[in-house]
């Protein structure tokens, strides 16, 4: 038995459904709010809890073999990103679970203090490492479903919003193999105890990605590109009506200043050892949206 955090978000919800596609059996923890009836009709058991409470993650943990943290925190870091996986490793432990797999972030190690997100699951994967559990640790760049939307609204008006740096870098991960990688470190033996960086096939830049969307719907695109310095004078002027706020948009202040993109080296490493092939971006809009 798999258990499964995040089961509704967009990670969780392809790892739910490769899991069920191969027969295997998965407890899906989702909370009552949410949209669970997909993976209850594919044949997931549905843990309905909150992973603020720590009586829940104990319930859930037992019995199982497996355990793949893929939950997500909103404005939370403290109580989802950290408090929640501490208790799941804990709950692991006493569980005998035989492999953890901690989808983590990409630069995780760069120390940025300004995201409580970035902190926290870098304090995840030292406990975890210390854990004596057998673990994977995934450290994924943005994953290719976030821009599907932004797909969507470049098909209907050709305009594409690029904040910050046009020329930074990242390596966009197709979602779908990243749940594949997710499944296959449990019994992969060169996945255990090790860290991976986890990024599409081609290093691209921030602009290259409406030109993608160019390509695909045949529409020359319209460039909206305002500075982060504009960002920056925005959140300060929310900072003052409300501070909380302010604080929880420094993971996305992060994700905006600095590059995030996986070597050559480290996408080898990946494609090797888990014998597969990382999908191109454009490969992944292809296939969800279609072209024209
Ligand atoms: N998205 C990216 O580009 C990216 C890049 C690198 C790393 N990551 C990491 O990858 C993981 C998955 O990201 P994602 O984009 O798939 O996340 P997501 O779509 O935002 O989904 C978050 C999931 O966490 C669940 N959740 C939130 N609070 C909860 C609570 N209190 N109790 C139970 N469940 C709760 C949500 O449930 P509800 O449906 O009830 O809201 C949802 O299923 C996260 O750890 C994220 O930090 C993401």
């Amino acid at each position: 038995m798999f258990l499964v955090t995040g089961a509704t978000g967009s990670l969780g919800r392809r790892i739910v459904r490769q899991l069920r596609d191969q027969g295997k059996s998965v407890r899906a923890f989702v909370r009552l709010t949410s949209n669970y009836e997909e993976l209850e009709d594919r044949g997931a058991e549905i843990f309905i809890g909150d992973l603020k409470q720590d009586k829940d993650i104990a319930k859930a943990c037992q019995g199982v073999k497996y355990i793949i943290s893929s939950h997500g925190s909103g404005s939370n870091a403290q109580a989802l990103d950290y408090r929640a996986n501490i208790e799941l490793i804990d709950c692991a432990k006493e569980n005998q679970v035989e492999h953890f797999v901690f989808i983590s972030v990409l630069g995780v190690d760069r120390g940025y203090q300004d995201s409580a997100t970035f902190k926290a699951k870098r304090e995840v994967e030292k406990y975890l490492m210390k854990s004596g559990l057998n673990y994977t640790i995934l450290r994924p760049s943005g994953f290719a479903n976030n821009l599907l939307p932004l797909a969507e609204r470049f098909r209907e008006t050709g305009i594409y919003l690029l904040i910050g740096d046009p020329q930074h870098r990242s390596s966009i991960v197709s979602t779908d193999d990243l749940a594949t990688i997710a499944i296959a470190s449990v019994e992969t033996s060169a996945a255990k105890n090790r860290i991976f960086a986890v990024g599409g096939p081609n290093i691209l830049t921030r602009e290259d990605i409406p030109r993608i969307f160019a390509r695909l719907f045949n529409k020359e695109p319209i460039i909206i590109n305002p500075p982060l310095a504009l960002f920056d004078g925005l959140r300060s002027g929310l900072g003052l009506i409300n501070p909380q706020l302010q604080k929880s948009l420094g993971t996305l202040r992060t994700l905006l200043a600095h590059e995030f993109f996986c070597t050559a080296e480290e996408i080898a490493l990946l494609e090797f050892t888990f014998n597969m092939q990382m999908e191109s971006l454009e490969s992944f809009l292809l296939r969800y949206l279609g072209s024209n």
